[in-house]
């Protein structure tokens, strides 16, 4: 086995304290999508947008990696297979737990970015309105943080790590927001073999050709201890 593919949402991080979106309670019944996950919701009203992130940027900066986390990072470490995990979290929480290869196609609380000359740098604890670029001056700095309607990052090199994968996991996401939601199907076309691992069968349930059902710190340690017996 050459290449394992691992595609992580929010519920690899549920048991460590931070919210999913779709589940009771989660995220987006607290907040309105459009108010701040859009770029509109953030030229209406920044502060709101930047309230918002300031206590999420706050909550993961005390959250810890869970058992899921560091066995991914124990995967990566000990599987002779390449291991890159593709996220869709925002959190630090893979490069806490020691995961190197990690690609965050929805951006990070930890980035600052301007919205004019797209200069990044380390966010402070809290952003506000009207914060200047380091670097440009301009007063247009934003959460570097993909938002609905915005192109994830990383594309290109998500496509080239599909194909070449023997092996694509889903951990912890609901299937709900696309592309992410399709890597399953692209890996499947070019030959992987496909498993979910998730508390609750997800949207795309149909595409995975094997499943484990349950909390992340059970069923995904145990899905490496397997891999790792080889
Ligand atoms: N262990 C494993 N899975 C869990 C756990 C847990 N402890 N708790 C919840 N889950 C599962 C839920 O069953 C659900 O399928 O995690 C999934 C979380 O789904 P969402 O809340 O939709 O999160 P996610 O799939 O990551 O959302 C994708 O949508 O809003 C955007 O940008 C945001 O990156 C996010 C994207």
């Amino acid at each position: 086995m050459k290449k394992i593919v691992i595609l992580t949402g929010a519920g690899i991080s549920a048991e460590s304290g931070l919210g999913t979106f779709r589940d009771e309670g989660g995220l987006w019944a607290q907040h309105r999508i459009e108010d701040v996950a859009t770029p509109e919701g953030f030229a209406r009203d920044p502060g709101l947008v930047h309230a918002f992130y300031n206590a999420r940027r706050a909550q993961a900066a005390r959250a810890h990696p869970n058992a899921a986390h560091e066995a991914l990072a124990r995967l990566e470490a000990e599987h002779p297979a390449e291991v890159v995990i593709v996220t869709q979290n925002v959190d630090g929480l893979h490069e806490a737990a020691g995961s190197k290869a990690v690609i965050h196609m929805h951006g990070q609380l930890s980035g600052a970015l301007c919205a004019a000359c797209e200069h990044r740098w380390d966010a402070p604890e809290a952003m506000q309105p009207g914060d200047p670029c380091p670097s440009c001056g301009t007063p247009a700095t934003r959460p570097d943080i993909v938002w609905f309607g915005e192109m994830p990052y990383h594309m290109s090199a998500i496509w080239n790590h599909l194909r070449e994968a023997d092996l694509f996991a889903a951990i912890g996401t609901s299937g709900e927001v696309y592309p992410a939601a399709a890597f399953v199907q692209d890996a499947d076309r070019h030959g992987a073999h496909t498993v979910e691992l998730n508390l609750a069968p997800s949207s795309v349930i149909s595409d995975f050709s094997e499943f484990h059902f349950g909390k992340a710190t059970e069923v995904v340690p145990q899905w490496v201890e397997n891999l790792l017996l080889g």
